[in-house]
């Protein structure tokens, strides 16, 4: 949620700046803002998207060698030019960018009016920079003490980065529940959200942690101290992006672009820890831990969104494969209900960002009552993935598309990899299903190709439903989960809305909506209820819904009954997930594409979700 960026140092700031936001769109895109220092202060701001704000920007005076930039996903107040940021000190002095929320900005609002504040805007982020230039004001602070000074009456979460005309040679940065990172250059320092934009400037950065403060200087030095003032000694990584994954690749959306890649990021997932040959599969992470692990009492998954989903796929491996007891929870119920957690519980955190509150929040509250954690992450070096005791990476590289698809069926292979070694090491799985499934799990790329391949036919099926108001997503078993997936990637691309549904459920209300209008998606690959969801099927033609079958290959019986059918390879019952998902991504890739929406960036979302 909203995405930062910034440059001090020998360049000149505004292209950094603005091809940074570009990057950092996918964090928010209602409004967009920079601010340059060359003696003077210019701010630009823009409701719209960072090209709106490149094309009012361009004509100005952009000069400078420092500069702050933002794009937002609002929270408080509307998207429009005013509540864009930078915001700026009532003297003109600060400008600062921030992501996250402050919770008490309405009493710091309050106390700031009665020193004489004024205030232009509706955004919290205003309270804040009114905050600093009152802490410097009283006791004639460098801008750092002032930071620092003004953090310490803040509750909320934020990320920012503060500039101060008068002390040109300087950026400010803190962080507490919100993600910043420092990229060291040669010819400056580049602060950002994540380090999609800083890679192609220098490879060295610095993770900010919670509460600590960063102050970067033009001529190259830089120092870090804790909220407290204690000093603290960095650490820096290599960062290990490619710019090329972060680029279209000649398809029109990311999303279309991160679909194709599923044969390459499932394998990516795999290497180096799975071998059908030799017959073992092996998560580097879980090797300091595994008597922990296969012996906890339970798992506790935690996700929002998507990786919600990938958990609920994860609780049928774990209970069928490792016979382990499983719940799924969001993260944002798991954290507000005063959950039962002890020492033996194994937390698994599902992210694909590695940043979304809830989840941190949840993970953090598990930590502090003593639960061992385990993050499935994609973004390397993310807040979850720092805060977990020890977990493995999905390797699915950079998910732009803020609707997540290779993401999912790189979750879902990793769970299927933990929930197969934990059930081999405490010996509850027959070595033969063990071996056939390592063989199918070595052979399913190309089996995600051939599901691929059947794009033309979704998209001819896409323009037949195209202007459905409503559809509904039934699945069983394993594919229950990935009707809940279907139905989200539709109603968050395409504004149509969608349920999805267990399909024995479908009888206790959902057949009420059933008529000639509704698409009915029915995954129909269980062989364990095949009988049952042709039932399911035929209730639905008997109200004269439309029905699109997502069968197994050579299956006639479904091309009898249903509208239209798709056909995925033939594969064992608890890998179906990771083949069945990708009709439904591409359905509703082409609906929305149909109906004219911007499948990369839709309406209200943000891939990012660092509020609450
Ligand atoms: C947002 C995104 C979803 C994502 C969810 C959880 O809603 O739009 O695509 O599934 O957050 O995000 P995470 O990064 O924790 O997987």
């Amino acid at each position: 949620m909203c995405g930062i960026v910034a440059y001090i140092g020998k360049q000149e700031a505004f292209p950094i700046l603005i091809k940074g936001l570009k990057r950092l769109e996918y964090r928010g895109y209602d409004s967009a803002g920079v601010a340059l220092l060359n003696g003077t202060l210019n701010v630009y701001k823009k409701k719209g998207k960072v090209q709106a704000l490149f094309d009012y920007a361009n004509q100005k005076e952009l000069s400078g060698n420092t500069g702050i930039g933002h794009t937002r996903w609002a929270t408080h107040g509307k998207p429009s030019d005013l509540n864009a940021h930078p915001h700026i000190s009532g003297n003109g002095r600060l400008a600062l960018v921030h992501n996250g929320i402050i919770e008490n900005y309405c009493l710091l609002k309050k106390a700031l009016e009665k020193e004489g504040h004024s205030f232009k805007t509706e955004t919290d982020t205003e309270v804040l920079v009114h905050l600093i230039e009152e802490a410097q004001k009283r006791n004639n602070l460098p801008i750092e003490e002032a930071v620092r000074e003004a953090l310490t009456q803040v509750v909320g979460a934020y990320a920012i980065v503060v500039m101060d005309k008068q002390d040109p040679d300087k950026l400010v940065a803190a962080r507490k529940g919100s993600p910043l990172v420092i990229g060291i250059g040669e010819e400056g320092f580049f602060l950002a959200s994540d380090g999609t934009p800083i890679v192609e400037h220098t490879k060295k950065v610095v993770y900010l942690d919670d509460e600590q403060i960063a102050l970067v200087k033009r001529n190259g030095e830089y120092e870090i101290r804790t909220i407290r003032n204690e000093v603290y000694t960095p650490f820096v990584e290599e960062l290990t992006m490619e710019i090329s994954r972060m680029e279209k690749g000649g398809y029109d959306y990311f999303m279309l672009k991160e679909i194709h890649e599923q044969p390459a990021t499932i394998r990516d997932a795999m290497r180096g820890r799975l071998n059908a040959r030799e017959g073992w599969v092996r998560l580097g992470g879980m090797d300091d831990h595994l008597e922990k692990i296969k012996s906890a009492e339970r798992f506790i998954i935690l996700g929002c969104g998507t990786s919600w989903h990938a958990g609920l796929i994860a609780e049928y491996l774990f209970e069928e494969l490792a016979r382990m007891p499983a719940e799924v929870e969001y993260a944002s119920e798991f954290r507000y209900r005063h959950p039962v957690i002890t020492e033996r519980d194994v937390v698994i955190a599902i992210s694909q960002s590695g940043e979304t509150a809830d989840t941190y929040a949840a993970l953090e509250l598990a930590k502090k009552n003593g639960a061992f954690l385990y993050g499935i992450v994609n973004v390397v070096g993310s807040s979850i993935a720092r805060l977990t005791h020890a977990g493995s990476y999905i390797h699915a590289g950079p998910e732009i598309g803020v609707a997540s698809t290779k993401a999912f069926t790189a979750q879902v292979t990793l769970l299927t990899m933990m929930a197969l070694q934990i059930g081999h090491e405490r010996g509850v799985i027959q070595e033969d299903y063990f071996q056939k499934l390592l063989n199918e799990l070595n052979s399913l790329s190309s089996k995600v190709e051939k599901v691929l391949a059947t794009n033309d036919k979704i998209k001819y099926i896409a323009g037949e439903i195209q202007h459905a108001p409503n559809a509904l997503y039934l699945g069983r078993g394993y594919n229950f989960p990935v009707a809940l997936e279907g139905a989200l990637k539709l109603k968050e691309i395409s504004y149509i809305h969608a349920e999805g549904y267990p399909a024995a459920e479908m009888k206790h209300g959902p057949i009420a909506l059933i008529d000639e209008n509704m698409p009915v998606i029915v995954i129909a690959t269980n062989k364990s209820a095949y009988d049952k969801v042709v039932s399911n099927i035929m209730e639905v033609k008997a109200r004269k819904g439309i029905v699109i079958a997502i069968v197994q290959e050579g299956d006639q019986e479904m091309s009898k009954i249903a509208d239209y059918t798709i056909e995925i390879p033939e594969i064992e019952e608890p890998l179906t997930p990771l083949l069945s998902v990708i009709p439904l991504q591409l359905l509703s890739y082409h609906i929305a594409v149909l109906r004219g929406c911007n499948v990369d960036q839709p309406r209200n979302l943000a891939k990012s979700v660092t509020v609450e």
